[in-house]
């Protein structure tokens, strides 16, 4: 359809799409502000127009609800992904009474990457100057304004925010582009400035050839990094082209993710996902960072909030591989003594999580410091319930080279048989979801050692036991390797080496 001059918002489009003029003022009309009336895509929305009070009546926007604007990010393919439609889904279900609107820039977008880049200015620029009109005519509300933007379209975002007159309400970046935005100065990509509140979920910062898909550098009040903001749990290789058979899909997949964990928030009330500030992720994943206190955790997706005088504050959760992503942070901490002087001990300890619903399967943990308190993470994907026992077993020596060549040593220098003995009296477990704290005393008190191949079971202490914990002369010692998880490194890499190829071509203008 071709008209300049629109009788009906609901079909008409009055620009020329072979117009690639990079001026902005002929940008202007190639941006479409599609309100959505019906959930499905396929069939037509409503058009907005800057300027045109009838599209606004004929779309039947209500100045007092509240404004969701969703913008796409860079297309390959110049439809709109199927994501669009799980989102456009999701928010209007949520959100019954808003003016749910699509920006489709997709004839800008639809570029050479830098020449996209180049335009999330001007499409921002055209965002501000709806919204200054809205406020001007309508007295429209900025705070009830939320603009969502994915990769490209978060920077989109950042410059309408920065643009229109006053603020608004909240700006959210799924998974922001990392190329040619990371290291620039903050006007020129999404910051802490553009919104009252800017939550950012990165999901894909891994770097590949020196560039990574997703931003890394947190440019939000709070930076959410789900499992660390690399590897996605469900996108390896393997795992996605068993579900989809399709190998641009395993390029999006973590990309992507940052759209589907908010999908997720707005469907799963019930059981929100959280995160929790940390300095880096591998101290969350010593399970360090799991506090509440002093706005330390968030809700993730829609449901965040804002809080006071943070910015770029970072946070991380664990997630499953599929919606919903919700899983269940636990703290464990237990001092390992090491009375027997058995010093060649490396030992793999596997706790195994009893709760009111359900059992978890052994967790792994090696890299246990002897005379230390271990502290680390154990994230289980279902709902075991409240915590009922825990039993902590040792498999067996290590067989890393290490503790090889201590067991070498010591049978070479003195000829006692090694059965080291270690020893621990309990454990101390924080759920990071309700922030309930337990102490886990040996059951049989009269058994806290342990050697290898044996078992020790913790129950609850019994009640009058201190739970404080005493003064704190250790460090939080070991480092701990996650069982299971992480999916297969040699196709992990792999699918980033193809994004980066596929970048580099796009990124030096190289035809494809
Ligand atoms: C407009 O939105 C407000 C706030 O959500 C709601 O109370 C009101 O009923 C809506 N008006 C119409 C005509 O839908
Ligand atoms: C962006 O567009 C402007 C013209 O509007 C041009 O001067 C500039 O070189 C472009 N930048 C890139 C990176 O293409
Ligand atoms: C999520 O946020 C909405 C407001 O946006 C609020 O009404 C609702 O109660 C929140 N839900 C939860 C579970 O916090
Ligand atoms: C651990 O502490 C005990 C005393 O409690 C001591 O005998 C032992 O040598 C220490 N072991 C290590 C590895 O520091």
């Amino acid at each position: 359809i071709k008209c300049n001059h629109c009788v009906l918002c609901f079909i008409c489009e009055d620009s020329e799409l072979d117009d690639l003029s990079t001026n902005s003022q002929a940008a202007a009309g190639i941006i479409k502000y599609n309100m959505r009336k019906h959930v499905d895509l396929d069939q037509e929305g409503c058009y907005l127009k800057t300027g045109r009070e009838d599209c606004l009546e004929e779309c039947g926007f209500n100045t007092t609800a509240k404004t969701i604007f969703i913008i796409h990010g860079w297309t390959m393919s110049g439809m709109f992904e199927s994501w669009m439609q799980k989102l456009v889904n999701a928010v209007m279900q949520r959100e019954s009474d808003a003016n749910v609107v699509v920006v489709d820039w997709i004839s800008r977008a639809q570029q050479l990457y830098p020449d996209a880049v180049n335009h999330t200015h001007g499409v921002g620029l055209d965002i501000a100057a709806m919204l200054n009109w809205l406020q001007d005519e309508h007295q429209l509300p900025l705070e009830n304004v939320h603009l969502i933007g994915y990769s490209l379209g978060a920077h989109v975002a950042g410059y309408a925010g920065t643009y229109v007159r006053g603020t608004v309400g909240r700006i959210t970046g799924l998974d922001p582009a990392g190329p040619m935005f990371e290291g620039v100065e903050k006007e020129k990509r999404l910051s802490p400035d553009d919104a009252d509140f800017v939550d950012v979920l990165h999901t894909y910062t891994r770097e590949a050839l020196g560039v990574s898909i997703g931003i890394q550098q947190p440019i939000g009040d709070i930076d959410i990094y789900p499992n660390g903001g690399d590897v996605q749990p469900g996108c390896g290789l393997s795992d996605v082209l068993a579900m989809t058979g399709n190998f641009m899909e395993v390029m999006k997949c973590e990309h992507e993710r940052a759209v589907h964990l908010f999908v997720d928030s707005l469907m799963n009330k019930k059981h929100m996902s959280y995160a929790f500030q940390c300095t880096d992720p591998s101290r969350f994943k010593k399970g360090i960072c799991l506090s509440c206190r002093k706005n330390r955790c968030n809700k993730i997706g829609y449901n965040a909030t804002k809080m006071r005088k943070r910015r770029n504050t970072k946070m991380y959760l664990k997630t499953r591989a599929d919606t919903p992503f919700a899983g269940y942070h636990y703290q464990m901490k237990m001092h390992v003594f090491n009375r027997k002087d058995s010093n060649s001990a490396d030992p793999i300890f596997n706790i195994k999580l009893y709760g009111e619903h359900k059992d978890t399967a052994d967790i792994h943990d090696n890299g246990i410091g002897l005379n230390l308190t271990n502290t680390f993470l154990v994230f289980t994907e279902q709902d075991i319930g409240d915590l009922l026992k825990i039993r902590l077993s040792w498999e067996g020596e290590s067989d890393s080279w290490s503790s090889m060549w201590k067991n070498i040593r010591n049978k070479f220098w003195n000829n006692k048989p090694s059965n080291p003995i270690l020893e621990v009296r309990r454990i101390r477990v924080k759920a990071g979801e309700t922030q309930k704290k337990y102490a886990f005393c040996a059951q049989d008190p009269s058994r806290t050692e342990i050697s290898p191949g044996e078992h020790i079971t913790f129950v609850k202490c019994p009640d009058g036991w201190d739970v404080k914990p005493r003064k704190r002369y250790e460090t939080c010692g070991g480092k701990i390797r996650r069982g299971g998880g992480g999916g297969g490194g040699v196709s992990e890499s792999l699918n980033d080496m193809l994004y980066a190829v596929i970048l580099f071509f796009l990124i030096n203008r190289v035809p494809m």
